[in-house]
């Protein structure tokens, strides 16, 4: 095993600008997360603990194992949108009587835990990482149904929360629900598809219609606990499966309901117990990341910060160098890493990758995408060079890889480099981002020169003058536009990631993903399946 050399140097202005701006961007992450935090804002968090309940963190906190750690994913969802930070939701992965589960927590305190577009695609998104990693999942409910005002962008879309469900059950991955208070209408499906129930005691309120409908549609007046009560539930309808004295007795039992799952993991344990950390700090992390996009940075001071032991053996160090590849091991994990060096991407570069990609298939070892790419070469010597064929060879690769994929945007994600590093599109199991990372077609200023020369080609070939003071206003418009629109949080509200990371955390991020993804099998299908197939082209 090589372990790697740092050429880092805290006391470089360089480190102390890079460091000052990364700083800066998570202070507009933190503002972010505390707002998702406060839920819907003082008011309605002192009237919801006032009536004796408590908010989903607080749920979270009680169900998962003491002192164990919990990945909140997509915190930011909805940032920058018409909804509240944090899109009325919370999804975790933590661990419940040692068994990762993924959860799904409402909050009540936003506008009644109502959904709205982006809370459905936070929740969707929980669905998948589920399955994909077959994680069991707990929904901790109570939710107003459907956000009233967008119900024509959620009402039908959303019966796949319900299918995923089932779906999850039918791929043996449990599901238990827990009811605290509102579950009615379509959301009645969310304990109703599955496989364990628990209602509280005089708060669960799970009915098709609530008392006002019933009398319009049918004339009969009832009451809600005759409805939809947990008690009736419990001993009347069947639905639900235990019945909770309190808040605390519900998450209890789901607790006690987790560790009857007999549930065992299908991947390999980690190679090593205790995992030797990094050689260097990982505060340098804050500091690595070039401060002007523009400038490539060495993401072997990443891995170096990242890997067990700052070890990792480099796979074609002398080739296609825009791009190191190579393997080494996170908290015990074997991975295999694809990341950017300088940038661009040659076709040497997406050979190489293509090779790799077909290794880690043969070893079923899992691949970490490190993403700082502003895309493939353009110009007439490399499309003749066959960038496009070269590009394809390295999509197909990490298209039809089998083995799981994680993906960490560390600067730039820009053009097809998004794609054949296996971007969001590519379902990655896992995507994170850092607070200074930007993702976008192109860059803005390259983007809006662009624009500029189709519109002035326009107006030539109509023999029109072309306006140059428009053309000024409209470039800088642009670039703003674009600018703000590929920023982490932006992306980040919109669900295109799992999550924007503190650089500091991102070994125990990645720890904590793998150990999940470890869940269920790692072997790639394509290996199960080599003698229908060839063997690794070499490239
Ligand atoms: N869509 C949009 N907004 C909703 C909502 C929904 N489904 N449910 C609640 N809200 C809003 C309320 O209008 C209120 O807004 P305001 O404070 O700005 O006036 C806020 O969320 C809190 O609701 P409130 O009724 O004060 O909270 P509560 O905790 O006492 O009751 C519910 C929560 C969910 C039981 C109750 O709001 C309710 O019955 N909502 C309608 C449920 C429904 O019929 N949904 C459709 C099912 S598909």
């Amino acid at each position: 095993m090589a372990v790697l050399e740092t050429a880092v140097q805290p006391r470089q202005p360089a480190y102390q600008g890079n460091r000052a701006a990364m700083l800066e961007r998570l202070a507009e992450l933190d503002a972010a997360v505390a707002t998702a935090r406060a839920g819907g804002g003082e008011k309605y968090v002192t009237r919801h603990h006032a009536r004796g309940k408590l908010l989903p963190r607080e749920r979270i906190e009680l169900l998962v194992d003491r002192d164990s750690p919990v990945l909140e994913l997509s915190p930011v969802a909805a940032w920058g949108t018409d909804y509240p930070v944090g899109a009325s939701v919370v999804t975790a992965i933590g661990v419940v009587e040692g068994v990762e589960c993924v959860i799904v927590a409402n909050d009540p305190t936003v506008r009644g835990g109502a959904v709205n577009p982006y809370t459905l695609r936070k929740t969707v998104r929980a669905g998948e990482i589920a399955l994909a990693n077959r994680l069991p999942l707990v929904n901790l409910v109570e939710s107003g149904g459907a956000d009233l005002p967008s119900q024509a962008e959620i009402f039908i879309p959303g019966g796949q929360v319900f299918r995923d469900l089932t779906r999850l059950s039918a791929a043996g991955i449990p599901t238990v629900s827990v009811v605290f208070g509102n579950a009615t209408a379509g959301g009645a499906y969310v304990p109703g598809m599955s496989d364990y129930t628990i209602m509280v005691r005089g708060r669960a309120k799970v009915f098709l219609a609530g008392p006002p409908l019933v009398k319009m549609a049918t004339g009969e007046v009832t009451d809600d606990e005759s409805l939809g009560g947990a008690a009736m539930h419990a001993s009347t309808s069947g639905l639900a499966d235990w019945l909770a004295e309190d808040e605390r007795d519900g998450l209890r039992l789901a607790r006690q309901c987790v560790r009857r799952f007999n549930w065992r993991k299908q991947g390999p344990a980690p190679r090593t117990a205790v995992a030797p950390p990094p050689k260097y700090d990982a505060e340098d992390l804050l500091a690595i990341a070039s401060a002007d996009p523009r400038t490539p940075f060495d993401p072997r001071e990443v891995l170096g910060r990242i890997l067990d032991g700052s070890e990792f053996d480099e796979f074609k160090p002398g080739y296609g160098s825009a791009l190191v590849t190579g393997w080494g091991e996170l908290h015990g994990y074997p991975v295999g890493v694809l990341a950017n060096a300088r940038g661009v991407l040659f076709s040497e570069e997406a050979q190489k990758a293509t090779q790799f990609i077909q290794l880690a298939n043969n070893a079923d070892t899992p691949l970490l995408f490190l993403q700082n790419t502003t895309g493939y070469m353009v110009g007439a010597e490399y499309e003749q060079g066959g960038i496009i064929k070269h590009g394809a060879l390295m999509i197909n690769a990490v298209s039809n890889s089998t083995v799981p994929h994680l993906t960490v945007n560390l600067g730039a994600s820009y053009g097809a480099g998004n794609y054949g590093m296996c971007g969001r599109a590519y379902d990655p199991r896992f995507l994170f981002t850092w607070p200074n990372a930007k993702s976008a077609v192109m860059g803005p200023t390259q983007l809006a020169g662009v624009l500029s020369i189709v519109a002035r080609q326009a107006a030539e070939a109509k023999g029109q003058p072309y306006d140059e003071d428009r053309d000024r206003v409209m470039r800088t418009m642009v670039e703003g536009q674009v600018e703000s629109e590929s920023a982490a949080l932006f992306l980040s509200g919109r669900l295109l990631d799992d999550g924007v990371i503190d650089p500091r955390d991102t070994r125990t991020v990645l720890g904590l993903c793998l150990s999940a993804i470890h869940s269920g099998p790692v072997a790639s299908s394509l290996h199960s399946a080599r003698s229908a197939g060839f063997g690794v082209f070499r490239m």
